[in-house]
């Protein structure tokens, strides 16, 4: 099927799909461990696709602000990356999968030497979060949200305080995390600023749209189509993508593999930023969550796309 066809036949089918896909909103819950994250709306759904030449097809919620939890760590660790190269943050953090919830601890005690299996887990994005450059946690925070604001081409991208508050409050499993990391060695300074950084990176609130532009840039291997600037060196979008294909959907990653087929990375807001490379980016938000944290009905209807249009990569 050719392009222009082929962006006809999903504007076709998309909003009828997303109706089918809400219907499994009812079989997951909204998360809740972060307070104010329960008052997301359960039935909701919606995308936003957008393609290189900047045309964008929308159904459902697509404009319901949400914050973008671990979506946000494919972003820091490119960041980090930026800012001090492969060698030094793989030093921090590891390469595999771990088969274990998002904010398990299991591994760092088991494994030698102790560092976080990957940056997409809690522990691996925390000590991401302590390799930002800045004099500080504001001035850190502060590049991480400017970074962002670039690649959404944004400048309203901003923090929910309230998510983030509520985090701040109630993070225990994450700063047990952080000062097991401490104690071993892998994060550097002091625990409750690092902790703010990455609080901070997850309370970003965006929408659909937001997330499609982010992800195009990383469908385009770092270039902004729309304005011909290259905002990310190449060699840092093959690697995030290859942690979002092997690691961006948790312990459900191989599943997703095998069922869509996209470098993917969801968070517990029940978003799901995907790419088609040298396509589209697309954002996802459906807040009901299946058991393993991803968002049912997003997933649900990202299969709907890939298998029809056959986007799977493999
Ligand atoms: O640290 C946390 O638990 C959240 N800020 C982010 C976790 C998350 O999004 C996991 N997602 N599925």
């Amino acid at each position: 099927m050719n392009a222009g066809h082929e962006f006809s036949a999903v504007r076709a089918a998309l909003p009828q799909w997303v109706e089918e896909s809400r219907k499994l909103t009812s079989r997951g819950n909204v998360a809740s461990y972060i307070p104010e994250l329960a008052k997301s709306p359960a039935s909701a759904l919606g995308i936003h696709l957008l393609n290189g030449q900047g045309e964008h097809l929308t159904a459902g919620e697509c404009g319901l602000p949400f914050t973008m939890q671990s979506i946000s760590k494919v972003f820091t660790l490119i960041l980090a990356l930026m800012d001090h190269g492969e060698a030094t943050v793989f030093s921090k953090v590891g390469k595999e999968p771990t088969g274990d919830d998002f904010n398990s601890m299991l591994k760092l005690e088991l494994v030698e030497p102790g560092i976080p299996f990957n940056p997409l887990i809690n522990a691996g994005a925390i000590a991401v979060s302590s390799l930002i450059k800045g004099d500080g946690p504001e001035e850190k925070s502060a590049r991480v949200l400017s970074f962002f604001r670039e690649l959404a081409a944004n400048d309203k991208l901003d923090y929910d305080e309230a998510v983030y508050r509520s985090e701040n409050e109630t993070g225990h499993m994450n700063r047990s995390l952080a000062y097991f990391l401490k104690e071993n060695e892998v994060l550097d300074g002091c625990v409750e600023e690092v902790l703010q950084v990455y609080f901070r990176h997850c309370s970003i609130r965006v929408t659909c749209g937001d997330l499609s532009r982010m992800a195009l840039v990383l469908a385009f291997d770092g270039q902004d189509t729309l304005t011909g600037k290259t905002l990310i060196p190449r060699r840092f979008v093959q690697i995030a993508k290859t942690f979002m294909t092997t690691c961006g959907m948790y312990n459900a990653s191989g599943e997703f593999a095998i069922s869509v087929g996209l470098p993917a990375k969801s968070g517990v807001s029940g978003g799901i930023l995907t790419l088609v490379p040298g396509r589209y980016g697309i954002g996802v938000i459906g807040p009901a969550l299946n058991r393993k944290g991803n968002s049912v009905a997003g997933v649900d209807l990202l299969e709907k796309l890939s298998g029809r249009f056959d986007w799977s990569l493999f």
